[in-house]
């Protein structure tokens, strides 16, 4: 039913008409054979074959509801953003996620959290596609498909398979500093409201002058950090698999809206190339002593979807929907998510998912697309196509100004990003376990990684487990190996 409908207290079918009977189709007497013409149950068997578009590949299983952010502080200086500008509320939707689970797996295994946010701009939807750790496991989208398809369900037994996800991990050494986040206390979130939200990427804005700064996103949460211990998730797992989703839906019903500050760190433009490791690896923070947290905001979630399918389900979030005044940053991961996201839609929901309630821009859409599968909205160019004489859209570039960018030059290669005095795989990891967590945190990370390790991983992946954990932190490696070898 559109929002337009009439009310009505009879059943109809899709076209509208009342149909005869909700429990009856129609047959040749009442023990006879059902026949071809009774349209409404051949439409409601059909309809019902057609339910499922396929689950997104990764990130299947989440929550999400509309709420709006507001902008607290000044920093126009640094965006000339319409969305980050003093004082703007800008609608907004949120979904939140688990990344290797399918659509009915658990809420509470452990996993990072997709942290996906589309802001409905004055200048068209904003989308910040980030997950709730500030890092990500690889540095090139080359290996994103490994790294899903270690993760993900062995081809041959069809299940999860920690054999896969060691030799990955142990094979990649850029994977540390995540690993230790995941394996740490924020590896299993409360729920979604007792955790952070990051952009992880570096992104470039661009102010009202011209300037250019390196930016990345914190969303903190107001409800305070809260995480589960591994023992109280297992049980979880097991009696509310969907705990995370009915705790947001539950407390927006509630009255209970959930909040996030937002927090920037902003590097001068002119940094980037002198700074001590290379400040667009996704493995890597920007520590706080570095680029401070400066305020800028705030995000409420105060509106459940009326439906969930067509709200959430249907969500298409998209890194490569950025608004003028942000940019993409030379982060090679950023640069291949801004192909992956719209071709996934394509696939998934169809050519004109931008139509669709969730994906529809708030402000206007004065694109030269047309027709295709499902299309919904005319076109509001009469003359497709551009340029013409007809009065049709033209750039507004003296508006807008140009795309945020940056200068580059050199060899068509395939190579690691050059290395810097302070590039390594397990600087950062080492400092998150022994500066940011406490003994009690880090009794905790030996538990969950030697239970991990502990199920179904072979002697020689265990052996590069052990020494990988020791690269990460000596003792805590030690510590591990004497857990999983019995000691
Ligand atoms: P700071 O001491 O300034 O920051 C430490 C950060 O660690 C805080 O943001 C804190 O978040 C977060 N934290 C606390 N416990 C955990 C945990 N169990 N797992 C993951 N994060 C946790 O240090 P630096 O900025 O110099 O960074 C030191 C290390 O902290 C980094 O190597 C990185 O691993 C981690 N970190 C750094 C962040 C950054 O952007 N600089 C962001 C998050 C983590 P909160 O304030 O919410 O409690
Ligand atoms: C979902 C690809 C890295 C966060 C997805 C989807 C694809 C994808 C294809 C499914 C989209 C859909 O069907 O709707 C990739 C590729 C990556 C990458 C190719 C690396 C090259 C990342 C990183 C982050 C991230 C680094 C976080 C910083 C998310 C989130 C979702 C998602 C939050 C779910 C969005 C939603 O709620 O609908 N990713 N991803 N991804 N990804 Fe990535």
């Amino acid at each position: 039913m559109t929002e337009s409908s009439p009310k009505v207290a009879y059943t109809t079918n899709n076209a509208g008409i009342p149909v005869e009977s909700d429990e009856h189709s129609l047959t040749v007497g009442p023990d006879g054979p059902i026949l071809l013409h009774d349209h409404y149950v051949i439409e409601k068997m059909a309809q019902f074959n057609r339910e499922r578009v396929p689950e997104r590949v990764v990130h299947a299983k989440g929550a999400g509801a509309y709420g709006f952010f507001e902008v607290t502080q000044d920093i126009s200086q640094y965006t000339k953003a319409d969305l980050f500008q003093p004082g703007r509320r800008t609608e907004m939707l949120a979904r939140f996620s688990t990344v290797a689970g399918e659509q009915g797996s658990p809420d509470t295994w452990r996993d990072p959290r997709g942290f996906a946010l589309k802001f409905y701009t004055d200048h068209g939807n904003y989308d910040m596609v980030g997950n709730n750790t500030p890092i990500f496991f690889v540095r090139d989208p080359q290996k994103f498909q490994d790294f899903i398809h270690s993760q993900k369900r062995h081809p041959v037994t069809g299940l999860r398979n920690n054999e896969m996800q060691w030799d990955f991990w142990t094979l990649s050494p850029e994977t540390a500093h995540q690993v230790t986040w995941l394996m740490g206390d924020r590896g299993i979130p409360r729920s979604y409201r007792f955790m952070n939200g990051y952009s992880s990427h570096t992104y470039l804005w661009v102010n009202g002058g011209g300037e250019r700064f390196w930016v990345k996103y914190h969303f903190k949460t107001d409800q305070g950090i809260d995480f589960l211990p591994q023992a109280e998730a297992d049980e979880l797992a097991g009696h509310d698999a969907d705990r995370h989703r009915r705790d947001l839906h539950e407390a927006i019903e509630s009255g209970d809206a959930p909040s996030w500050s937002l927090k920037v760190q902003i590097m001068p433009f002119e940094d980037a190339p002198d700074y001590r490791f290379n400040p667009f690896d996704l493995t890597k923070v920007w520590p706080h002593g570095d680029y401070p947290l400066i305020d800028v905001g705030r995000f409420t979630l105060n509106r459940n979807p009326e439906d969930y399918f067509v709200h959430i389900e249907q969500a298409a979030f998209e890194p490569s929907n950025l608004v003028p005044g942000i940019g993409p940053s030379p982060d090679k991961m950023l640069l291949g998510r801004l192909f992956s996201y719209p071709d996934a839609h394509r696939y998934r929901i169809g050519t004109n998912y931008s139509q669709l309630p969730p994906n529809r821009p708030h402000s206007g859409v004065n694109s030269y697309a047309k027709d295709g599968s499902m299309r919904y909205f005319p076109s509001n160019a009469s003359m497709p196509y551009a340029p013409n004489s007809f009065g049709g859209p033209a750039a507004d570039v003296e508006h807008f100004g140009t795309p945020a960018g940056w200068a580059s030059a050199g060899e068509m290669v395939r190579a690691a990003y050059t290395l810097r005095s302070e590039d390594d795989d397990w600087g950062q990891a080492g400092t998150l376990v022994r500066e940011v967590m406490d003994g009690a945190a880090r009794d905790r990370l030996v538990s969950n990684v030697a239970g991990h390790l502990s199920q179904g991983v072979s002697r020689p992946v265990l052996e590069r487990a052990f020494q990988y954990w020791r690269k990460v932190d000596k003792e805590t490696g030690d510590r591990i190996a004497k857990q999983v070898n019995g000691g």
